[in-house]
């Protein structure tokens, strides 16, 4: 990827309205990675916060599963968010035009806490200060679901080596292009399966598995 880097929020608001079919039709896994969500949930679900929740494609199977589920819902692009509201108009939704990178996610207050195909934007200690607010937003027994872009012997002979050129290139990128070192830009930055797994942990999570993969789509699953 090159050329000049967009506004994080900006990317997404001009996509909005061709996002469903253009994210399913390029990710890995395609619609599949998104159904397949849900059944990592536990039995009971009531409360869900989902962390740049987009236009909600993974909600369909969720609430299939969980018609009455409450989700409190992040994102900083308001039109993926107008488009999200428009579909599930009878649902508890509690959409918030913020982002997760400064709101308080609260305590104790949510049995799962979601990030599908977000996350790959920012770099190891964004990442882990995320993940400390999200286990401490999540209930004892709670479980954090991350569904991304990770790196892994799939595609590499070393996705350490990925990894470290991604963020260089990134970096090299924002200098050149004299960008704004207090706004987030859209370039894909994802991490290994190992250090996602360290991050995890670093923050508290324990029994961190990658539980389903297709190519370079990885579903994390982490219980508080
Ligand atoms: C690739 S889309 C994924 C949307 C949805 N989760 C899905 O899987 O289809 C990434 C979303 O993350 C949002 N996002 C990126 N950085 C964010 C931030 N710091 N705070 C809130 N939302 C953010 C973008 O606006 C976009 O809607």
């Amino acid at each position: 990827m090159s050329g000049d880097l967009e506004e994080m929020s900006a990317f997404f608001n001009s996509r909005a309205v061709r996002y469903d079919s253009a994210h399913l039709a390029g990710i890995d896994g395609g619609a599949e990675s998104k159904r397949v969500i849900a059944s990592f949930f536990p039995e009971r679900a009531e409360t869900l916060i989902d962390l740049g929740i987009g236009t909600g494609l993974e909600l369909e199977a969720i609430f299939g599963r969980f018609p009455d589920i409450r989700v409190t819902g992040y994102d900083i692009a308001e039109d993926m968010l107008k488009i999200l509201a428009e579909k599930y108009p009878d649902k508890m939704l509690d959409l918030r035009l913020e982002s997760y990178l400064a709101a308080d996610f609260g305590r104790a207050a949510y049995d799962v806490a979601l990030s599908v195909m977000t996350l790959h934007h920012y770099d190891h200690g964004v990442k882990t200060a995320i993940y400390r607010k999200i286990f401490d937003c999540l209930r004892p027994g709670g479980v954090y679901i991350e569904c991304d872009y990770i790196l892994s012997e799939y595609e590499f002979d070393d996705p350490q080596k990925a990894e470290d050129e991604n963020f260089e290139r990134y970096r090299q990128l924002r200098a050149e292009q004299n960008l704004d070192d207090g706004a987030e830009y859209h370039y894909d930055t994802p991490c290994t399966v190992g250090n996602q797994k360290e991050m995890l942990a670093e923050a508290g999570f324990r029994e961190v598995k990658a539980v389903w993969q297709v190519k370079n789509t990885i579903l994390l699953t982490a219980a508080k």
